[in-house]
């Protein structure tokens, strides 16, 4: 991706549907031998992982632009491969439906973004919980229950995608399952709702302790996947960094209240404008100092695109990841494009110094990726980004959106 830096963004950007919904939603489509009808569906590498994991499954499914039907009928497997496992850490949420209805299922230690070492203990604990034995053998974790049986799981830590897992293991099991300390994420909401449209009962969805009573089938469904508040967030602080006045069109404003108040605080004005969200920056950068949190707090999706805009203010940021360990990989690449940040345990420390230079860099992982876009749409001259395949796992259409709104930006082969 080659951007030249410094053009306001002016214009109009559509927010696309999340990615972190559309993965277990679609997974979730193992649930039912009906059909299922997805609306607002993403055009993104991992769904793309996830539709061909669900076809080697033998799954069928049909895209038409952003509609996906699934039917699960033709389910005669339950591994997950691992060429597909290792590109993309959510296809372990695979596991949970196809206990539900298999009783047993198998995937690779999963890879994915290299984002601290993120272990699935949590997600195979719950698992066991409900009544399945787990082994691991020859790089394969393989759970296999006689039958899943409705547990209490009180999660040390909340776990998105474990939350995930273990909703989807538990709406097929017997009696009821008690998740304490559940992640509140919008995205597991959605998969509560969605559940509960095909037939299921979830409740305490989006607060910390989810009750899910068993039920013995689920039915087809159909259901239209909220908007990605990362995306909404990323194009808001690009807005922000370039003196831009974009009008995004789409946003899940409310699960960006902590994102919103942030970039506010930088200098931003953030209203909504006839359903939709108007994101102006006039004047300089201001600094912020932020500490990542689970919902409902910053979310650490947007650590890396918060910290290249903190390099164009004047002064200091601290900004303290908690949900990941080592997820400060995008530090070294702003580094090149001059940025002054020194790493301190969990917390990076940002001497703004209201702008930065373009340079070649690299992406690391996907969020990283969308930070040194951000950095390259106002830096001065020329920024290089290689390894753009990070960004295509998670926006859509990215150049294609902000060349709508100004920004000189174009992808080239390697
Ligand atoms: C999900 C999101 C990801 C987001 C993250 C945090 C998807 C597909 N991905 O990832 O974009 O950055 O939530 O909001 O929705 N942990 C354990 N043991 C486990 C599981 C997790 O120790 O079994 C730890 C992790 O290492 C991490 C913390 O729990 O430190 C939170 O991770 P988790 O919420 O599980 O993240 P993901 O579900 O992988």
């Amino acid at each position: 991706m080659i951007i030249e830096g410094g053009q306001r963004l002016i214009g109009e950007i559509r927010v696309g549907g999340a990615k972190n919904a559309a993965l277990p939603l679609l997974l979730a489509a193992l649930l039912t031998d009906e059909e299922v009808i997805l609306h607002n569906v993403p055009d993104l590498r991992d769904v793309t992982t996830v539709e061909k994991l669900l076809e080697s499954l033998g799954v069928a499914i049909t895209r038409k632009g952003s509609d996906a039907v699934i039917n699960a009928r033709g389910l005669n497997a339950i591994e997950a491969p691992y060429d597909l496992v290792k590109t993309m850490r959510a296809s372990v949420l695979v596991m949970g439906p196809l206990l539900s209805r298999r009783l047993e299922s198998k995937v690779s230690l999963p890879g994915g973004c290299a984002i601290g070492t993120r272990p699935i203990n949590l997600h195979l604990n719950g698992f066991e919980a409900l009544g399945a034995k787990i082994s691991l053998e020859h790089g394969d974790i393989h759970a296999k229950a006689k039958k899943l049986k409705g547990a209490a799981i009180d999660f040390p830590i909340p776990t998105v995608t474990g939350t995930e897992n273990l909703m989807m293991a538990a709406c097929l099991a017997k009696g009821e399952t008690v998740i304490e300390n559940a992640a509140r994420e919008p995205e597991v909401v959605e998969l509560g709702r969605f559940i509960n449209a095909m037939g299921g009962d979830i409740s305490g969805l989006g607060t910390r302790t989810l009750t899910i009573r068993g039920v013995s089938e689920l039915h087809g469904a159909e259901y239209s996947i909220m908007p990605d508040r990362v995306e909404a967030a990323t194009y808001m602080a690009a807005a922000g960094v370039t003196q831009g006045n974009i009008l995004l069109k789409g946003v899940p404003v409310a699960s960006l209240k902590a994102v919103i108040d942030k970039l506010v605080e930088a200098g931003m004005e953030i209203k909504e404008e006839n359903g939709n969200t108007r994101c102006l920056m006039i004047g300089p950068v201001r600094n912020v100092d932020v500490k990542t949190m689970p919902y409902p707090g910053f979310p650490t999706d947007m650590q890396a695109q918060l910290m290249a805009m903190m390099c164009f203010a004047t002064g200091l940021s601290v900004i303290s990841e908690t949900v990941f360990e080592n997820r400060f990989m995008h530090v070294g690449e702003l580094k090149r494009m001059g940025a002054d940040i020194h790493v301190e345990g969990h917390s990076a420390i940002i001497r703004g110094k209201g702008g930065l230079s373009g340079a070649p860099v690299m992406a690391t992982d996907l969020r990283a990726s969308a930070s040194l876009v951000i950095a390259g749409l106002a830096a001065h001259g020329t920024t290089e980004i290689s390894r753009i395949y990070h960004l295509d796992r998670g926006y859509e259409k990215m150049e294609e959106k902000l060349q709508s709104a100004g920004a000189v930006i174009r992808r080239v082969r390697e």
